[in-house]
């Protein structure tokens, strides 16, 4: 534990890859403190003990009801005393009280070219519409589902043979790089969400940073 670095939070309700890559590349940079998740035996809190990160869950069958639910969450969130809050595959909507435990500093990643393609299913939804690109985008989270600010943008070519698993694949591999990235900057107070847009070294951003997967 380095009490110096800025304090992190994970939320997750998946297999938690994005959460590795955040554990892997946090070095320096923040400290992952507390990894939660809306499903009791989601493989991202395995993912967290192994790491020896402590875990919570706030699950629809402990709090059926949505407003109590937020208010566990805001609490859990707030126990952890996190200066940032990173959505990692967190497949649920944030009600008010949890906005408010970390305001302007919740991040998310979404599958898709935001403001492309929100909501859910975005490889299929992507290949179905023929698009020629897609990628990620890893933004500031405000009420509206996968629509705050963006701040980093990971962008691929759309191959002729490509699958929605192969697409997967390819695109997950640049959320490892562009969200540990994204992570630090906000954690070294690079970057802010003010007035509804993001700032980058005190520079208004109009469009999110674009990283091609040719990048190195
Ligand atoms: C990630 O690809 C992330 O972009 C997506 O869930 C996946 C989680 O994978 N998030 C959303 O769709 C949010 N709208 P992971 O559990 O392996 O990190």
């Amino acid at each position: 534990m380095n009490a110096a670095l800025p304090r992190v939070v994970v939320l997750g309700s998946g297999a938690g890859s994005n959460f590795e890559a955040l554990a892997e590349q946090a070095g320096g940079h923040y400290e992952i403190v507390a990894v939660g998740s809306d499903k009791a035996d989601a493989p991202i809190l395995d993912r967290a003990r192994r790491h020896a990160i402590p875990v919570f869950s706030i699950t629809p069958f402990d709090y059926p009801e949505h407003t109590a639910r937020d208010a566990a969450l805001a609490r859990a969130i707030a126990g952890a005393r996190p200066d940032w809050v990173a959505l990692a595959g967190y497949m649920r909507l944030l009600g008010a009280e949890t906005l408010a435990a970390a305001p302007g500093r919740i991040l998310n990643v979404h599958p898709a070219l935001l403001p492309a393609f929100p909501g859910l299913d975005t490889y299929r939804r992507v290949l179905a519409a023929g698009a020629r690109e897609h990628g990620s985008t890893v933004h500031f989270v405000t009420a509206e589902l996968d629509s705050g600010p963006p701040i980093l943008q990971a962008r691929l070519g759309i191959a002729a043979n490509e699958t929605v698993e192969s697409l997967e694949a390819r695109v997950k591999t640049m959320e490892h790089r562009i969200y540990p990235q994204a992570l630090a900057w906000c954690a070294a107070g690079r970057v802010a969400m003010r007035d509804g847009v993001t700032w980058l070294d005190g520079k208004r951003l109009t469009k999110p940073i674009i990283v091609e997967e040719t990048d190195e």
